[in-house]
């Protein structure tokens, strides 16, 4: 189930509001130009079901979500927490960076919180399985995929190389709640 919510960037402690709605965090991410979907497709899925599976059940939404926002190529990530590089995964997108297209991602199971900074608020999406998140390109943010990260996602690209992070500098991502799932 996701959940959405809503901080003053300089408030980290003081949230101004919290769903867990699926209609409400679509409409207040939409509200930010932020695209937040839930696909029922493959919801059905056992866990653990390989990548050709998971792309099946999802051809639809897979397609639909390609054919509306450019994406031409995508694939799929997994981690778990006795992956050898969980550490690493958590630390690379931990402060808040920009990438030069948007960072789309459709949780096939697990989950994970994104922290969007946009304007003077910050939203925290925590992600889980049939969860689709755009972040828009250029938009300042940090993700917390936790200290025992577990999930599988789908990430769409507009580019094969554009996807790489270009941090800000800024420290605001250590001041606010780790993600704890
Ligand atoms: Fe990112």
């Amino acid at each position: 189930m996701a959940r959405l919510t809503i901080y003053p960037d300089d408030a980290p402690h003081a949230p101004e509001r919290s769903t867990a709605d699926h209609a409400t965090v679509a409409a207040w991410l939409a509200e930010a130009g932020v695209a937040f979907e839930r696909w029922d497709a493959g919801a059905d899925l056992p866990a653990g079901s390989d990548a050709g599976t998971v792309r099946t059940a999802c051809a639809g939404p897979i397609a639909a979500l390609m054919e509306r926002s450019g994406y031409h190529s995508m694939d799929i990530v997994g981690i778990t927490p006795d992956s050898a590089n969980a550490a690493e995964m958590r630390a690379r997108f931990l402060a808040e960076h920009t990438h030069d297209e948007d960072e789309a991602r459709y949780f096939v199971e697990g989950g994970a919180c994104f922290f969007l900074h946009i304007g003077t608020r910050v939203y925290a999406v925590e992600c889980t399985r049939g969860d689709m998140l755009s972040v828009p390109a250029l938009t300042p943010h940090w993700l917390d995929i936790g200290a025992r990260p577990h999930f599988t996602a789908m990430r769409f690209f507009t580019r094969a190389d554009g996807w790489v992070a270009a941090y800000t500098g800024s420290p605001i991502a250590r001041s606010f709640p780790e993600y704890c799932p």
